[in-house]
């Protein structure tokens, strides 16, 4: 019989990172509770999460990133006219910002950019490195995360706001919270304002199947990741090798979903809580939908939003939209 002892005494949150610890430790348990095993997907990205997702964008087989670039690299100036002068522009999910400079570069006598990210190192640094190349524009970091309705600051409350949001992250969102998402952005954006985003584009299954499980699989040990990162940061047991990635294409659903498949029946302990895993049994970690354009433009409509204009790449894998608010 396998039973869990851990080193690791219970104890209170005294500082931030013992209290975002003590989140993901609780994140974890209520997930592996469940009928249907879960994780969340924002925890992929620990430092070497966030590496081999830099890794899987490099891939031949992951188009989205290079696609949506090349869509942005082509448009910029149609897509900045669009927007209009004195925007403010609001960014969900910054990172380094790579896209927003192809459209900073066009914007005609832009306001500010607000980039929002949940990582607020990274934000300062991309914000410095980004004012030392834009001097006449004013750069003002949120830390916050964007599923969750946030305030702006009140400098800007009033003004036209054009919300960017980038990386088909829409697409991991269950349709439900991607609706609900899409009202807060009408919400936050104000009647004069609008949507900038971009999403995946329905297509063959294989071309898909291939992008979320790459020959060399480095998809595989992103996915799998996960497990090494509770194990290093939750005092947890899981041996990673007896568990394998999952990606497959649910046709009705129109979406990718990924999932952990524990390749015998095992036990492993996070702290001191033992969870049962049959052969063959799944951990889902996440959906990413692929959209056609009248799916996504009567999501939009649900939400209050009306197609502007459109941009896509010459084989249709991926869609950049400009919304405004009806
Ligand atoms: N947001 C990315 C996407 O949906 C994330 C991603 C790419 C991903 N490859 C993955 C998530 C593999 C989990 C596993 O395209």
């Amino acid at each position: 019989m396998h039973t869990c002892s851990s080193s690791a005494a219970p104890s209170l949150a005294t500082d931030e990172s013992t209290a975002n610890a003590s989140v993901f430790l609780q994140d974890v348990l209520t997930g592996l509770s469940k009928t249907r095993k879960e994780l969340h997907c924002k925890y992929f990205y620990d430092e070497r999460g966030s590496r081999l997702f830099d890794q899987i964008c490099e891939l031949d087989e992951y188009y989205p990133t290079r696609t949506e670039l090349g869509i942005m690299a082509e448009h910029a100036g149609a897509i900045a006219e669009r927007i209009g002068s004195e925007a403010v522009l609001v960014e969900y999910g910054s990172g380094s910002s790579t896209k927003t400079r192809l459209l900073l570069d066009h914007l005609d006598s832009a306001h500010a950019y607000l980039p929002v990210d949940i990582s607020g190192d990274h934000l300062q640094q991309t914000a410095q490195l980004l004012r030392a190349d834009y001097d006449d524009l004013e750069i003002q970091p949120i830390v916050a995360d964007f599923t969750t309705p946030f305030e702006l600051p009140d400098a800007y409350v009033s003004l036209p706001t054009t919300i960017y949001f980038p990386g088909s992250t829409i697409g991991n969102l269950k349709s439900d919270e991607a609706i609900g998402l899409l009202v807060s952005i009408v919400d936050q954006c104000g009647p004069d304002g609008g949507l900038l985003i971009g999403f995946d584009l329905a297509k063959d299954a294989a071309v898909l199947q291939a992008a979320y499980d790459d020959a060399a699989g480095v998809t595989a040990e992103f996915n799998l990741n996960l497990l090494h990162r509770i194990n290093r940061e939750l005092d947890a047991d899981f041996d990673v090798q007896r568990f394998a990635h999952v990606a497959t294409y649910n046709q009705d659903e129109s979406r990718i979903e990924i999932f952990i498949e524990s390749l015998d029946e095992q036990e492993v302990c996070v702290g001191r809580q033992q969870f049962h895993f049959e052969q063959g049994e799944r951990i889902f970690t996440e959906y990413s939908h692929k959209y056609r354009v009248d799916q996504f433009v009567s999501m939009a409509d649900q939400a209050g939003l009306k197609m502007d204009a459109l941009w896509t790449d010459s084989n249709e894998y991926f869609a950049v939209m400009h919304l405004f608010p009806v």
